[in-house]
């Protein structure tokens, strides 16, 4: 049995492969930013296009927008994020490392758990009894019902005074100095501010955004008059977003510079809560296209909402840090439209022939992270794999519609006219996608590294390609090798690797 890759692994295999690297490594890194290599570039453009397909050109109710970067500084004053964009910060007086205190109190409701359970499983009390019952059979499970109870009251009054004391109460210590010697609790801005102008005297503050969603309800109307749009309809954008995140530890799944794909869809005041349940199958339905183990995905419903919230779940996946927030979708009323109609005074409101009336519609989104979706693939997709012999190898089993390189063509040796006769077929398969050309090396070297980076095909060319104008084509996961005609290796390539035949499954 396989079993999943540690992050430590992932890290190091997509720095190894030319997946992801560190940004600005020769300078010994910038924390939380990262940079994607030739075929991290090419597998986050194939998961880019996936989402923009299913959602734009496979829905006719949807459009696409690609809104700038930086935005008029009131929008994010009328969104909220001015004032509550923020994450409650604690430093250690001694090592002076900053922490989210709500994660140090996470973090340590989690290690009480663990050890709670570890106990109970001793005693052979099941994890189904009541929690009064596992609290008494195991002091360590208390903990974990006290904390987790004064942790979540602590966190729905924005108490920070009561983090300050929480922490202190249950020993939290610096993993650096050891010490319990801690400042106390403030609220810090998550918003990357900047300027616009050269002159100190008239520039202005800016913020690069911290989401890309707030480009799509000031073009609401925009988008909605030119393309001729009736409720209910989407608007769908992928773009970079920033955020100063204190807690940056756990590679791409945390970064200060990402990539979101998000869509908001406008519909009738009263409706909203139908189609969050529709787009939450839709988007569920998506993740699971993909071949995943279905154990892996999960809803978690938020039991604090947002004020503007009136349902909020996150499509969880099971990452080597545990199960963590991939995608939300949210029904955020009319909150957005109503704050900029505010701070903008201008109308963005909606006149439905239908009912004959006039209305800001409601909203439900659905909010992706690209760089958290690429870490869930490879996740899933990385393996050692124990073959007959004792030897191993490393395969990423990708999907191949979303493999970077669709096809490897190798010629078995350097010399008799093979690689000539490699290079006008790798001409003939320009239109399966990137593929790539290789004649170093021993074959069963190529075709690990090809494994390695999830090509799904190798072709090799050998003598009998110049005699009969057939190749070897050796699928990835399997292994087997067949002998094809030249003539038809585009269109069983194209089968199996085109978006199109991941995208057919949606529908
Ligand atoms: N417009 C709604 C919004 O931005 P969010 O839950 O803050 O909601 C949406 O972010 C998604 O963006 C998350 O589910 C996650 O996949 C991704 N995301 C958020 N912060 C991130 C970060 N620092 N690094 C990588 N991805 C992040």
């Amino acid at each position: 049995m396989e079993e999943k890759e540690t992050l430590q692994r992932i890290v190091s295999h997509c720095k190894e492969y030319g997946f992801v690297f560190p940004s600005s490594e020769i300078y010994d890194n910038l924390g939380a930013v990262y940079d994607y290599g030739p075929f991290g570039v090419e597998l986050k453009n194939n998961i880019k296009e996936y989402w923009w397909k299913s959602m734009v050109q496979m829905n006719d109710n949807i459009v696409g927008l690609d809104a700038a970067i930086f935005m008029h500084p009131t929008t994010w004053k009328a969104s909220g994020h001015v004032d509550s964009f923020s994450d409650p910060l604690i430093d250690n007086k001694d090592s002076k490392k900053r922490y989210r205190a709500d994660v140090l109190l996470e973090e340590k409701i989690e290690s009480f758990r663990i050890k709670g359970e570890k106990e109970l499983n001793k005693k052979g009390i099941a994890l189904t009894s009541l929690p009064e019952e596992k609290g008494k059979a195991s002091r360590d499970y208390q903990k974990y019902l006290n904390l987790e109870k004064a942790y979540g009251e602590a966190a729905t009054a924005v108490d920070l005074k009561r983090y300050k004391e929480l922490i202190e109460e249950y020993e939290i210590a610096c993993e650096v100095s050891g010490s319990k010697n801690w400042t106390d609790v403030r609220q810090f801005n998550l918003m990357f501010g900047t300027k616009l102008g050269a002159l100190d005297e008239t520039s202005t503050d800016l913020y690069l955004r911290p989401e890309t969603a707030q480009g799509i309800f000031v073009n609401f109307l925009n988008v909605q008059k030119s393309a001729r749009m009736k409720i209910p309809f989407g608007i769908a954008q992928i773009g970079k977003a920033f955020r100063n995140e204190i807690v940056a530890r756990q590679f791409i799944f945390r970064m200060r510079e990402f990539e979101q794909m998000e869509m908001q869809f406008f519909v009738r005041p009263g409706e909203e809560l139908e189609w969050f349940e529709k787009w939450k199958a839709i988007r569920l339905k998506w993740h699971l296209a993909l071949g995943s183990n279905p154990e892996d995905l999960r809803f978690h419903v938020h039991e604090k909402l947002a004020h503007y919230a009136n349902a909020a779940e996150d499509i969880q996946f099971k990452f080597p840090i545990g199960f963590k927030e991939l995608e939300g979708i949210h029904s955020r009323t009319d909150f957005d439209l109503t704050e900029h109609q505010k701070f903008s005074g201008k109308k963005l409101q909606y006149f439905d022939p239908e009912i004959n009336q006039n209305y800001v519609p409601y909203v439900i989104e659905t909010s992706i992270g690209l760089d958290r979706m690429f870490l869930r693939i490879l996740s899933e997709s990385l393996k050692e794999e124990s073959l007959e012999g004792g030897e191993t190898r490393i395969v990423l089993n990708l999907p191949p519609a979303l493999a970077p390189i669709k096809v490897a063509i190798l010629p078995l040796l350097k010399r008799d006219g093979l690689p000539e006769k490699a290079k006008e077929i790798l001409e003939k398969l320009r239109f399966v996608g990137k593929t790539f050309y290789e004649e170093k090396d021993a074959i069963g070297k190529r075709y690990r590294r090809m494994d390695a980076i999830g090509t799904p095909y190798c072709i090799t060319v050998d003598h009998q390609t110049l005699e009969d104008n057939t190749v070897t084509l050796r699928e990835r996961d399997t292994m087997t090798q067949e002998r094809v005609e030249i003539s038809k290796l585009e269109a069983l390539i194209l089968e199996k690797t085109d978006i199109n035949t991941l995208l057919r499954k949606l529908v």
